[in-house]
């Protein structure tokens, strides 16, 4: 099969890329990327070496881009990574999310239409449930919950999901969408707080935590959620969303004191700055639904999967370390600075 991976050069779509190369040699995958400062080249060198794989540099929101490129490579299956996925960066500027998540999606669904893709996903969030009260444990993300996005990072991730789902109903294009909780891995943007804390420790940097720290994630390693999307893209149902998540759930101080213990260094180094914005207190997947329709299970547990990923990114300093210098430095800056 010819798949197209949109956002290929970012965290989870570079991860899904080696995935797919290394479980599935019989299908070709097309990477598509703007590289906008969260793709990075250097993370997807090693797959320039498979015959597999073709990487293009381009904008999903550029229709004649798109277009040309579905016009060559006729795709069976289309997978949507593509995203601005900050939500303090979405605070900042709301435009570009709407334009690339929403705008960008629509273009893609357009040209998979006229050109007869036989699935497209979307990967989607479990943000656009909005958050989950603290005091009440016994609460998950259903499917079927309304949308109650809070940031403008999730309103325009509901805004994409909604819109391929109206592609199903009212074109009957094959879609399935999926809403996975917070990633962790290799080759995360370290912006995000698991990479973010283990470079800043290593440096002996202040960790930035916001407001007490009690927020809790629901963590998943990236390799189980590339597992649960292969599934997903082959045999999910047209035009049923799937939760992917693993009852993984941890408050971001621990998070933050887990890591500073496995490198070593001390807790004196946090620092709890001011809240985000509309903070959502917490995230939580009931998994359920693509357990029984699809077998999918996480293998990875938190504890185990924490300890490989900071000793990936130990490994790979040079990774972060040419994303840390440069652009990166003022963008701290912007966000930090009197905090
Ligand atoms: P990321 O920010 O690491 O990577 C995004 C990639 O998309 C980058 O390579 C970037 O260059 C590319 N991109 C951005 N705008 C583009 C455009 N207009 N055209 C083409 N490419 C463009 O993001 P990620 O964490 O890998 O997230 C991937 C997807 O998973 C996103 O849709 C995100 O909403 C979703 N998601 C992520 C998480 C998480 O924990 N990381 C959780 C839930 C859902
Ligand atoms: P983040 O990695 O930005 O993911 P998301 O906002 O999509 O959940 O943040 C994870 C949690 O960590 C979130 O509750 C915000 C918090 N956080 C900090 O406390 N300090 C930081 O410097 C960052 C980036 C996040």
């Amino acid at each position: 099969m010819n798949i197209l991976v949109t956002g290929a050069a970012g965290f989870i779509g570079s991860n899904f890329t080696y995935y797919m190369l290394d479980r599935h040699p019989e299908d070709r995958i097309v990477a598509l990327d703007a590289l906008t400062y969260a793709g990075n080249l250097e993370t997807l060198k090693e797959a320039f070496d498979n015959e597999n794989f073709r990487f293009m540099k381009g904008d999903i929101s550029d229709r004649e881009a798109v277009y040309k490129l579905f016009d060559e490579e006729r795709f069976d299956i289309v997978v949507n990574f593509a995203a601005e996925t900050h939500v303090d960066r979405s605070i900042e500027d709301p435009a570009l999310f709407l334009k690339t998540n929403v705008l960008g999606t629509q273009v893609l669904l357009d040209a998979a239409r006229d050109h007869d893709v036989k699935r497209f996903h979307q990967i989607g969030t479990d943000e656009v449930y909005g958050d989950l009260p603290l005091d009440r444990p016994d609460l998950f993300f259903k499917e079927d919950m309304p949308l109650k996005a809070s940031s403008p990072y999730s309103a325009s991730k509901a805004s994409a999901d909604l819109i391929t789902l109206a592609y199903h109903r009212t074109y009957g294009l094959p879609v399935t969408v999926s809403r996975c909780s917070n990633n962790y891995g290799p080759y995360q943007f370290p912006e995000k707080l698991i990479p973010l804390v283990i470079y800043r420790a290593e440096n002996d940097e202040t960790i930035p935590v916001y407001g007490t720290g009690e927020n809790v994630r629901d963590w998943l390693y990236v390799m189980d959620h590339c597992r649960a999307v292969d599934m997903i893209m082959r045999d999910g149902r047209d035009g049923e969303i799937y939760n992917i998540g693993g009852h993984n759930e941890r408050d971001n101080l621990t998070v933050v004191k887990t890591i500073l213990k496995h490198l070593g260094k001390p807790e004196s180094l946090i620092t709890f700055v001011t809240d985000r914005k509309g903070h959502d207190k917490r995230y939580a997947i009931d998994p359920e639904k693509v357990g029984r329709e699809l077998g999918w299970e996480p293998e990875t547990d938190f504890d185990s999967g924490i300890a490989e990923t900071i000793d990936w990114y130990i490994e790979h300093r040079d990774w972060w370390e040419h994303i840390v210098s440069g652009d990166y430095q003022n963008y701290y800056q912007k966000m930090y600075e009197g905090r």
